[in-house]
């Protein structure tokens, strides 16, 4: 796992790290963070020392400036670069891991940014996070489970004014409309998240992971149907005790 060129992942005491690592480039999504964030996943989802991850970004400047615009300037339209982008269910993928991932975002978080953290089970922000969905306004949409994913969050009227208008939004901002749980001093930023992951790994693992797959599967179904995996994933756990 350690020939990664775009992603560095490393674990400790239970805790997975996914470092998005092209600071230079301000973490831009690029072809081969895709390939390589796939394998992580992958390895992710199956590793049993791994009972929780957290997701950063590299550098002082950004969690991820959204799509590497480069690709989209060599290929023949920005439709058919993004086409080239999903071909890899990253993120089917990233949504059926049933282990809590936590985002801690600092700077920019744009785009695909925003997507990644919101693939994502808990969201902190350092205060200097700003957020921001350009897509529109480069003649393309969000196709990382974005449009789903935010309005989900945040609600469908928020969402819509922030995707299309381009607006973008401080930590403040981001927070009280519940797209990060919470606001942290940068310095505070890991060592948060670090707390947050240490108290979860403390739990039992498959207690934690049904909790988490009761919420998700739960929240495209009415009140009385997600009562129906809550049920199934108690009665799973009661028999395992
Ligand atoms: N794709 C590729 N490279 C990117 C990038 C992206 N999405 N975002 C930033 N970079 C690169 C810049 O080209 C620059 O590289 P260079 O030093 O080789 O010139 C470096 O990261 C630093 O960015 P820079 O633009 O100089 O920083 P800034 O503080 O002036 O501006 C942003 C920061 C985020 C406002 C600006 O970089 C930006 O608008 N990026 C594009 C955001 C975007 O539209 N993303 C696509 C979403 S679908």
């Amino acid at each position: 796992m350690s020939n990664f060129k775009t992603i560095i992942y490393e674990k400790q005491d239970d805790i997975g790290y996914v470092t998005l690592n092209r600071p230079y480039a301000l973490n831009a999504y690029n072809l081969k963070m895709r390939d390589e964030l796939y394998q992580v996943l992958g390895a992710l989802g199956d590793d049993t020392e791994v009972k929780v991850a957290i997701f950063r970004g590299a550098g002082e400047r950004a969690f991820c400036a959204g799509a590497d615009l480069t690709e989209f300037l060599t290929a023949p339209s920005p439709i058919i670069a993004r086409q080239a982008r999903w071909e890899r269910d990253v993120w089917g993928l990233f949504l059926s891991i049933t282990k809590p991932l936590i985002a801690a975002v600092h700077g920019y978080v744009l785009g695909s940014g925003i997507e990644i953290a919101l693939c994502c089970d808990i969201r902190l922000a350092s205060e200097d996070a700003q957020f921001g969905l350009p897509e529109p306004g480069l003649g393309i949409i969000p196709a990382a489970g974005g449009s789903q994913t935010l309005a989900r969050v945040i609600g469908g009227a928020k969402a819509l004014e922030i995707l299309l208008s381009g607006r973008w939004l401080k930590a403040e901002e981001a927070h009280r409309l519940k797209l990060v749980n919470r606001v942290v001093p940068r310095k505070e930023l890991l060592p948060e998240a670090e707390r947050l992951a240490r108290k979860i790994a403390g739990f039992d693992p498959v207690a934690v992971s049904y909790a988490k797959q009761a919420i998700v599967r739960g929240l495209d179904l009415s009140l009385g149907q997600g009562l129906e995996p809550e049920a199934e994933l108690a009665d799973l756990i009661s028999r395992l005790h």
